[in-house]
């Protein structure tokens, strides 16, 4: 296949006006390359597919049909998300498939990092596969596929995204996005009225808490770590980290230490906190985070997350430490 390059004359995406001219040229191209058919769209709330979703909506409307697999790996409120914005605010043609069981059923007791990535990725594959089977008369699969995705197929980096759809897939591909950067993403995003707390939203794996629910995954230890991130990205949001670092979490280990509570013993796991900036995810540094910050953070999680007893600080840069722990 011929690869798309990007003309050296397009102007940067910087401003609504250049979003705004970018949004009428797609819409028109969209309607001409599918007519009046069907489209199909996995819709991970991420802000790729996001931004497709809303662009295609613009375009064609409920001949749109999105699909929200829920994992149960998503992060707190995130599906839901997904169905406030998409579902209600812009009345989209959405199936929400809630699939928490079948993904936890086969993580069981499964503590290898590679072979939890690989049971989520095929899955995924089989519940959307499934999906789009009950399906009549799809003729398009739209994708988020953006620019740097084009660019690092070359193979410079592996691709370990989850949501890489089935190749034997028949239908003809619509990627509106595909030779924008993220940053224009965002723009364009925006330009249509996204929120700017999913269009700016930070990285998030495909694998979602699965890899950072350490080792093999139990409903209650999720539940706890689901819980601790909620609070550090409020607390991060309310003392402005939230805009200034790239990618901030909590892992939770599948250990259990002393502690005390009500003066009672109480065994509990750790809740670890990752905080670090990066340009290209390939090195990183960590993000100095105010101890008065850590120290309410520290305080909200250890009060109100049931199974939790202890807060640690993970400092370590990449390399010598991963972003993530597995
Ligand atoms: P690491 O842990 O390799 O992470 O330093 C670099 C960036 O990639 C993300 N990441 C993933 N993204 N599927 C994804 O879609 C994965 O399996 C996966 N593992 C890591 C990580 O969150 C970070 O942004």
């Amino acid at each position: 296949m011929e690869k798309i390059v990007r003309p050296s004359s397009m102007e940067r995406i910087n401003n609504f006006e250049l979003a705004n001219k970018f949004i009428d040229e797609q819409v028109d191209l969209i309607r001409k390359q599918v007519g009046d058919k069907k489209v199909l769209l996995a819709l991970s709330g991420g802000v790729d597919s996001s931004v497709v979703a809303a662009l295609l909506i613009k375009a064609i409307g409920k001949q749109l049909v999105c699909v929200h697999v829920n994992h149960g790996l998503m992060r707190k409120g995130e599906s839901e998300q997904v169905i406030e914005v998409f579902g209600e605010a812009l009345d989209a043609n959405l199936i929400y498939v809630d699939a928490t069981d079948r993904f936890l059923d086969l993580l069981k007791d499964v503590s290898e990092p590679e072979k939890k990535r690989k049971i989520i990725g095929n899955e995924f594959i089989k519940v959307f596969d499934e999906e789009s089977a009950k399906l009549d008369g799809i003729s398009f699969l739209a994708q988020g596929t953006i620019y740097p995705d084009i660019l690092e197929s070359d193979g410079v980096k592996a691709h370990h995204n989850v949501g890489g759809l089935p190749e034997e897939m028949e239908m003809s591909l619509v990627e509106p996005l595909a030779l924008l950067y993220k940053d224009e993403v965002r723009v364009v995003g925006e330009a249509l009225g996204l929120p700017h707390a999913m269009v700016y939203r930070q990285p998030f794996p495909g694998p979602g808490l699965g890899v950072r629910c350490l080792g093999a995954i139990t409903r209650d230890r999720l539940h706890a770590l689901r819980e601790a991130d909620a609070i550090l990205r409020e607390e991060f949001a309310n003392c402005g980290l939230a805009e200034k670092v790239w990618q901030y979490f909590i892992a939770v280990p599948d250990f259990k230490s002393v502690g005390v509570r009500d003066s009672k013993r109480y065994e509990g796991w750790p809740a670890i906190i990752r905080a670090v900036n990066t340009t290209d995810a390939m090195t990183a540094t960590i993000e100095e985070i105010p101890y008065a910050v850590l120290h309410k953070i520290t305080d909200r999680i250890t009060s109100e997350v049931e199974g939790i007893n202890r807060v640690l600080l993970d400092l370590t840069p990449k390399p010598v430490g991963t972003i993530e722990w597995e």
